[in-house]
């Protein structure tokens, strides 16, 4: 296949699980990332297990000129867009930083895409478009709102996209929902390196797994759930990068603007996740009762249907490979790729 891939963030935990994904699959890629929240070493990492090479631009999609020198210079025939700032808790804190990096970023890509006629885009959208979704499981035309600003910026982008396609049906954007991406690649050397004290649940649990932090903090247990912890739709990343590479081929058939929950269809409470964590590596995860999270939901689980008929994906790695995988990555890399906890 002679096709190359931009991929914006393709350092970070998702990028770079789909830009193996992509190299298996024959594409070329060209990697932007300002190594914000990840590290160049995944790329060394990516190029030892498929022995193939990535085109890296260590750039910032703020920087307008460097965007578009890489258009100018790169073959480029679609864009898989990871690139953003994703903590809920930072985007309350730091909303117009939010605002700026991941609203601007973006537009700052697609004014080049279209100066350089590129108009295939898949775009890392969020069930956290879904709000408090009025039951589950969560289907693509519910209702969207929003209540935290990095909620907001993923709204704001699908919106300016579905915008820009009704001005301009020679586009073709795939808005892909992730549920919540969790596990590592099976060899154990690429995975998720939160910046210090994780804010998600796994990267929390596998750190008290490993004797890094003392135990997990179970935000509330009075929830309208079987056994009152929060529920959610876990999804490996290996799967989640699949998708991508399903998105892609859809694409190429020109569809116009198309949406897909990216997620299992089946849910686990916190309760259920630290059981099948202790399963994957042997050994008991202390825990204690807290007070609820602000701002976080009982129950949220996909309803993965309209991605299996449409796209031909689904999601086909079970729990037990999740926490076995991302048990893999941390304890081979206890300090993740960024080395900073
Ligand atoms: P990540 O932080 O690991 O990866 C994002 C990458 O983007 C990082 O490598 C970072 O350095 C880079 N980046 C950020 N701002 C940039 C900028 N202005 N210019 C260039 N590079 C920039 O996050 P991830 O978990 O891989 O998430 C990827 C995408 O998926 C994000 O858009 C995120 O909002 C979305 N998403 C993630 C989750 C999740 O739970 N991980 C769930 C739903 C959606
Ligand atoms: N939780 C704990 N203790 C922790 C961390 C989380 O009990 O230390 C609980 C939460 O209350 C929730 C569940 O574990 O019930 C999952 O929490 P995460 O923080 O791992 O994930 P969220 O579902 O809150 O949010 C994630 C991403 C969002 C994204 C959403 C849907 O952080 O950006 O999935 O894709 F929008």
């Amino acid at each position: 296949m002679d096709e190359n891939i931009l991929v914006t963030g393709g350092c970070g935990f998702i990028g770079s699980h789909t830009v193996i994904e992509l190299l298996n699959a024959g594409y070329g890629v060209i990697v932007i990332d300002n190594l914000s929240n990840s590290s160049e070493k995944a790329l060394e990492r990516i190029e030892h297990i498929t022995g193939k090479s990535v085109k890296f631009y260590k750039k910032d999609l703020l920087d307008e000129k460097a965007v578009d020198d890489i258009f100018a210079k790169e073959d480029i025939s679609s864009v898989i867009h990871f690139a953003g700032l994703k903590a809920v808790g930072e985007s309350c804190k730091i909303p117009l930083v939010y605002f700026n990096n991941n609203i601007t970023g973006t537009l700052n890509l697609l004014k080049i895409m279209e100066k350089y006629n590129v108009k295939s885009l898949v775009f890392s959208s969020s069930a956290t478009v879904y709000g408090k979704p009025e039951s589950v499981p969560i289907r693509e035309d519910f209702p969207l709102s929003v209540s935290n600003p990095y909620g907001r910026t993923k709204l704001i982008i699908e919106d300016m996209l579905r915008d820009i396609y009704s001005s301009d049906n020679s586009w073709d954007i795939a808005l892909l929902r992730y549920f919540n991406p969790i596990g590592a690649h099976k060899s154990g050397e690429i995975g998720e390196s939160p910046n210090g004290i994780p804010n998600n649940l796994l990267p929390y649990v596998a750190k008290v797994a490993a004797g890094e932090l003392e135990a997990v903090n179970v935000f509330g247990n009075d929830y309208d759930t079987p056994d009152g912890t929060g529920v959610r739709d876990y999804i490996h990343v290996v799967d989640l990068a699949e998708g991508h590479i399903k998105a892609l081929e859809k694409l190429s058939s020109h569809p116009g603007l198309v949406t897909y929950n990216l997620g299992t269809g089946k849910g686990y409470s916190v309760l259920e996740i630290i059981k099948n964590f202790e399963k994957a590596c042997g050994k008991k995860i202390p825990y204690n009762i807290t007070e609820r999270r602000p701002g976080d939901i009982d129950m949220c689980y996909a309803d993965p249907k309209k991605a299996k008929e449409e796209l031909g994906w689904e999601a086909k790695r079970d729990i037990d490979q999740m926490c076995e995988d991302a048990w893999r990555w941390q304890s081979k890399n206890p300090k993740g790729l960024i080395n900073n906890f």
